[in-house]
């Protein structure tokens, strides 16, 4: 069976994509399944974060350009059941070189095509940069499902129609006719602002059961754990960061198991929840 591929990917920069990527990963593992994490932003930080150093030549490049085989460039973590393929710098040239290619916009889902007969992993995790360039569109076509990251702050809901309207594009074009939201997780949330709640609301208003019902608090600890190499499971096993990745693996492995969409209304419990949850550790991390 194939393994199912979840694209983590909003063209905005800084929502928490890549502390989603990483903190849903870890925290899956925890959960006794196995992941393979690819970070497909040249930036890097779902490698850095992760405590793992960059070395040329070791991403997913070369198998994007048909050149080296996906398994030549999974390397194993500091935590079991993880792997990952890292990221470098020169995962931006590749933008360039897979635009001349043929069949450009299917390359990664060519180059995972060995991992999916393989029944290694449960599930294989996409950290995307923040554009809508040829590495997001290559995970979006290689993905069963997008999973977006929105931060709780006042453009949200606008730069999400780019997203679904891009995926109605994919889907209708026959590019990826099967693509999903896996769902929409709510990042930096504070519960003691309105604006965080009023944003809620909105998004809930338009997308309903699409949204996890496990809000994603701001907190200092999930702001400063990247800066030491660790997941937050790692760095704070007891703050409310960790609690709130720990909840969202469980909701996420829930869903998926019982392949039913949530019924509403979930809101208000969700709400208050996470708002209770936020005072006052969250306040100081
Ligand atoms: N829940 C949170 N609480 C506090 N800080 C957070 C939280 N989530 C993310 N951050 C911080 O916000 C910044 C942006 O987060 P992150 O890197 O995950 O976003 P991104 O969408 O991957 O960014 P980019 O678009 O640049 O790839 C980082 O410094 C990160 O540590
Ligand atoms: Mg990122």
């Amino acid at each position: 069976m194939a393994t199912p591929v979840i694209a983590i990917a909003n063209q905005k920069g800084g929502v928490g994509k890549t502390t989603t990527a990483i903190n849903l990963a870890v925290c899956i593992t925890v959960l006794r399944k196995t992941v393979l994490l690819i970070d497909l932003d040249p930036q890097a930080n779902a490698t850095s974060g992760l405590g793992i150093e960059k070395t040329p030549g070791n991403s997913i490049y070369a198998p994007l350009l048909g050149e080296k085989d996906i398994h030549e460039v999974i390397q194993g973590t500091a935590y079991k059941r993880l792997d990952l393929i890292a990221s470098e710098l020169d995962l931006a040239g590749a933008e360039v070189d897979i635009a001349r290619a043929d069949n450009y916009l299917h390359r990664l889902r060519e180059a995972l095509e060995p991992i999916h007969n393989e029944n290694r992993y449960d599930y294989i995790l996409i950290d995307c940069p923040p554009s809508l360039g040829i590495l997001t569109m290559n995970a979006l076509t290689a993905a069963d499902s997008i999973l977006i990251p929105l931060q709780c702050e006042y453009y949200a809901l606008e730069g999400l129609s780019v997203i679904t309207d891009l995926i109605e594009k994919l889907k209708t074009s026959g590019t990826n006719p099967n693509l999903e939201i896996e769902g929409i997780v709510m990042t930096m949330y504070d519960g003691r602002t309105n604006l965080a709640q009023a944003v809620v609301q909105d998004v809930y208003k338009h997308f309903g059961a699409k949204i996890f019902d496990t809000l994603v608090p701001r907190t200092v600890r999930l702001g400063e754990a990247p800066s030491f190499g660790k997941p937050i499971y790692d760095y704070d096993r007891q703050s409310v960061g960790a609690a709130a990745y720990l909840q969202l693996a469980k909701e996420f492995l829930k869903r998926r198991s019982s392949g039913e969409p949530k019924t509403f209304p979930f809101q208000e419990q969700g709400l208050n929840a996470a708002a209770e949850e936020q005072t006052p550790e969250a306040r100081q991390g």
